[in-house]
């Protein structure tokens, strides 16, 4: 761990003229500097380089940031690992924080586990290369497979020879300890052992005998696991044996190929995903090397994020059998749900990237996958419209599989947009999808309300279950997204100001009371349970009063230099810029009493109008719950609707009061 005070030392100190300066040229142009963007081709310069606010941003792609961003994105470094760059380009020691013994002792047995992996990595790779069984065996499955030299070398492919203490024997030979053989997954625990006792030599054999070996990388580079692929075609033999889980390699986390993807894929805006290890090497071989994947797990949630931490657009390339297309039955849903634009690409008889890439010319291949592949809710309302044509009762409940699929997009645009034009391809009403469509989100959001209703805080309305966080068809989601904008700017360049805000006590005695801004906006909104709808802003959010729970005041830099792209150019597309616009505004801590007043007001009107708009989405979802409820219910959601009148009202008054001229 670096310590607090030297990554602060280290963000004050890079200077992001000089370090952008290092890999390209810069030309002075009035107060910024400009030069060609490094993250997309271009010809007219459009990437521009603020000193005095530290932060680059291009025109062109839109990438913007932090020195530290920069050297993230430049040099594919984690944040500790762009931290680390930079100490070392300022001078800067780096002094780790000391670690507890236990924490150390940890450290050292996943470094241990790390270097067992590389070690193994080699080996294996030099079986292959210079062993007899090595080169007929090995390396001549993956020649007769038709993969060229280079992409072996590439990938670390290599071969486990078929004696089974062979890479066990060698590896305690060179020095590696029983102990981490096995914690790696690389070695098995035999009968001989006894539980409680040191690991010896004889006590383990090889997990990989006679395999072809993929070797996993974690997304910085590192061997953390393998896959073990079988030569021979008895089908009860497992035809993949792969690492188990250990202390270095978390299965649900690491994509397969993602280290050698990653900068494709921000280059391309998009990730192809197939199902096995040589799909991914076909699709490199393709020229393709924006490509992951899952390997050996079916995918999750976090390997979805780990993708959209690069891009948004995916596009499956599942095997059209029966495994694949459950696979992507799984698949489709949680990329959805994570905001993902999801496209598909069918290969023809069954066939995967890599039976068919070596079926078809090296230019069929490529031209197949650049033009065949369909946007996933499209496709599926076309196919589901040919299939139930002329059927009203299938028709009926093709609408509900489409409706199912597109309640599950996050985005309010992006999913009004899907309605529109699935409505139209299903030729039918657009207003009846929409209510189909809000039906289910409206219905979906009451079930997690009532699984969390214990753990959050109630809303302030009594005895119901409604939270504020669904806006409805007639409350346009750009609106919310202005206002939560605002909000978080306000809270980013300001939270830091002093305020006083009137409060009472637990007698209801009004008094004063000084707190930050920061703190108000967290307890107006707490006060409401009211959650940011965009992810972004939320995750944002949830950090900041993350640390403000932590006694910490946190600070502009600590979000512009975020590891997070998505945050940290947020801050500078949104908070920076908007500095100048208030520019009589100065920064907070020397702002005098009417600019106090006038940021406190505004911060009011935001909170206050944001509060009217997420009340008008909870208005309609009751008055279109009356629409389909029945008659039991209907009491319940007018008494309900009258009470949110009630403080439809309240909030409208106070909105008058602190309208600012
Ligand atoms: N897989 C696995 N264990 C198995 C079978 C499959 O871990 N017993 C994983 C592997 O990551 C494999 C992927 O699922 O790459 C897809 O499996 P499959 O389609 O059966 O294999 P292919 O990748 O097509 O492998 P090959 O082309 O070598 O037959
Ligand atoms: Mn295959």
């Amino acid at each position: 761990m670096i310590p607090k005070n030297t990554v602060d030392t280290i963000l004050e100190t890079a200077r992001v003229e000089e370090v952008i300066g290092d890999f390209i040229t810069l030309k002075k142009r009035g107060a910024n500097l400009l030069g060609l963007c490094p993250f997309h081709g271009e010809k007219t310069p459009s990437f521009t380089v603020s000193p005095a606010k530290n932060i680059y941003k291009c025109f062109g792609c839109g990438k913007a940031g932090s020195p530290v961003n920069f050297i993230m994105d430049q040099l594919t470094l984690s944040y500790p690992e762009a931290l680390k760059w930079l100490a070392k380009k300022y001078g800067i020691e780096v002094v780790e924080k000391e670690l507890t013994i236990e924490e150390k002792e940890a450290q050292t047995e996943r470094e241990s586990m790390y270097i067992v992996m590389s070690f193994s990595q080699r080996y294996f790779s030099k079986q292959m290369n210079e062993t007899d069984e090595g080169r007929s065996v090995g390396l001549g499955y993956f020649l007769q497979r038709q993969i060229p030299i280079g992409l072996i070398d590439k990938f670390g492919l290599g071969y486990s020879l078929e004696n089974r203490r062979q890479f066990t024997d060698d590896a305690i030979q060179a020095g590696y300890k029983p102990k981490y053989l096995v914690s790696t997954g690389m070695c098995i625990l035999s009968n001989a052992y006894v539980e409680g006792e040191e690991i010896k030599a004889n006590h383990i054999f090889d997990r990989y005998a006679g395999r072809v070996m993929f070797p996993i990388h974690d997304v910085g580079g590192r061997v953390v696991g393998f896959g073990g692929r079988t030569l021979s075609n008895d089908k009860k033999v497992a035809k993949y044996i792969n690492s188990p889980e250990t202390d270095i390699y978390n299965k649900s986390k690491v994509l397969y190929g993602l280290w050698f993807a990653k900068s494709a894929i921000q280059k391309n805006d998009k990730c192809f995903l197939v199902e096995g290890y040589m799909d991914v090497i076909a699709m490199h071989q393709a020229g393709f090397e924006n490509v992951v994947a899952s390997s050996g797990t079916s995918l999750t949630v976090e390997q979805i994020k780990a993708i959209h931490r690069y891009t948004t657009n995916v596009v499956v390339l599942y095997d059209g059998d029966e495994a694949g297309q459950k696979a992507s039955a799984r698949a489709i849903p949680m990329l959805l749900e994570e905001g993902m634009n999801v496209r598909l690409l069918y290969f023809p008889n069954n066939d995967d990237p890599d039976s068919y890439y070596r079926k078809v010319t090296h230019d069929e291949f490529t031209e197949y996958v650049n033009s065949k592949t369909e946007d996933f809710l499209y496709y599926t309302a076309k196919k589901l419209n040919e299939d139930s044509s002329g059927d009203p009762i299938k028709k009926a409940s093709v609408i509900k599989t489409i409706v199912s699929s597109i309640a599950l997009i996050p985005d309010n645009i992006i999913r009004s947009i899907y309605v529109k034009e699935c409505a139209r391809i299903m030729e039918i009403d657009e207003p009846v999808l929409l209510a189909e469509t809000n039906k289910i989100r409206v219905s979906a959001k009451k079930q997690a309300a009532k699984n969390t209703d214990s753990e959050t805080v109630q809303p302030a309305t009594e005895g119901n279950e409604v939270t504020y966080e669904e806006p409805m068809q007639d409350e346009p989601a750009s609106v919310f997204e202005a206002e939560e904008k605002e909000l978080l700017r306000l809270l980013l360049a300001y939270g830091n100001a002093y305020v006083t805000i009137e409060a009472e006590d637990e007698n209801l005695e009004k008094f004063d009371l000084e707190i930050t801004l920061g703190e108000y906006i967290f307890f107006e909104l707490m006060r409401d349970s009211i959650k940011f709808e965009n992810p972004i802003y939320s995750e944002i959010y949830e950090e900041y009063v993350n640390e403000l729970s932590q006694q910490r005041l946190p600070n502009l830099t600590h979000f512009s230099n975020h590891p997070n792209p998505l945050i940290s150019s947020f801050v500078v597309n949104h908070v920076h810029s908007n500095y100048e616009l208030s520019s009589k505004w100065k920064l907070y801590g020397v702002l005098v009493p009417n600019e106090i007043q006038l940021l406190k007001k505004l911060t009011q009107s935001t909170l206050f109008s944001y509060k009217a708009r997420k009340l008008n989405v909870l208005i309609n979802e009751s008055n279109e719950l009356l629409k389909i409820n029945s008659h039991d219910k209907v009491e319940i959601i007018l008494k309900e609707l009258t009470t949110l009148n009630t403080m439809k009202q309240r909030v409208n008054k106070l909105l008058g009061r602190v309208v600012i001229k």
